[in-house]
């Protein structure tokens, strides 16, 4: 794993940015994995700046989120569709049709996963994955179980995940199942970029990086890849760095 600790979220959307936008500019078809929550915003933010000063162009990009919530209208501010359009697809140059979301809504759940999948393979396979981590060390919607998973699957969120997103669903409506890629299929992902920031990931940091390589830490397997950049700020790296 490829650590990288930064002072400040701006440093690491920066660094990270400076990635996506290299990768891109080499491979402007790329075909790109991308994650949604607080921690990749300044990212987005990022990105959107460099668009608009004419450094890169998304126009060839293909996207492939790595969740959806079950259950939530697209429209629904809080659906992972809605974020990725309001926070940076409504702010480049994306062709909305190479823009890919599991549709949480599907009436067969698992028919829309291996579906999903199948475009996964079809474009070739994901070039750049961006994650970041949950508290109890998930990614994409992967909780801790006694397995890994392997291909995008329906999944049933934790409590520890419910209590983490329920601030974004203020009326108690927080969705209780999504669809996400599985472990299998991040894997597969040729490059990966993993932030971590804030105090609250501390012990899922540690674990991810120090822990044995466990489904009870799903974020631990990315032990097991070999071209995985992890980016963190002091606050997240606090107990890996003693
Ligand atoms: C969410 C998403 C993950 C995300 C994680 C952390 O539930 N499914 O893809 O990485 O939780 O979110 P945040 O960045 O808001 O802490």
């Amino acid at each position: 794993m490829d650590i990288r600790v930064l002072k400040t979220k701006a440093d690491i959307a920066k660094a990270c940015g400076e990635i996506f936008i290299e990768e891109i500019n080499k491979k402007p078809d790329i075909v790109l994995g991308l994650a949604t929550g607080a921690t990749p915003l300044p990212t987005y933010e990022y990105l959107i700046d460099a668009y608009k000063n004419g450094r890169v162009s998304f126009k060839e990009v293909t996207s492939f989120n790595l969740d959806e919530y079950c259950d939530l209208a697209r429209e629904n501010e809080n659906s992972y569709y809605s974020y990725m359009l309001n926070n940076f697809f409504n702010h480049v140059d994306m062709d909305k049709s190479r823009i890919n979301i599991p549709d949480g809504n599907a009436k067969d759940a698992e028919k829309e996963c291996a579906a999903y999948d199948k475009m996964i393979e079809d474009m070739g396979g994901i070039d750049i994955q961006l994650l970041g981590i949950g508290t109890n060390g998930h990614i994409g919607f992967n909780e801790p179980s006694d397995e890994f998973t392997d291909a995008t699957f329906k999944v049933k969120l934790s409590d520890s995940t419910i209590k983490s997103n329920s601030i974004y669903f203020p009326d108690g409506d927080m969705p209780r199942y999504a669809l996400t890629m599985g472990i299998g299929s991040i894997m597969k992902a040729k490059k990966i970029i993993l932030i971590a920031t804030g105090a609250a990931k501390i012990d899922a940091v540690d674990k991810m990086v120090n822990g044995e390589v466990s489904p009870a830490c799903p974020a631990s397997i990315l032990q097991n890849h070999d071209d995985v950049i992890i980016f963190l700020d002091e606050d997240a790296a606090a107990k890996i760095n003693k």
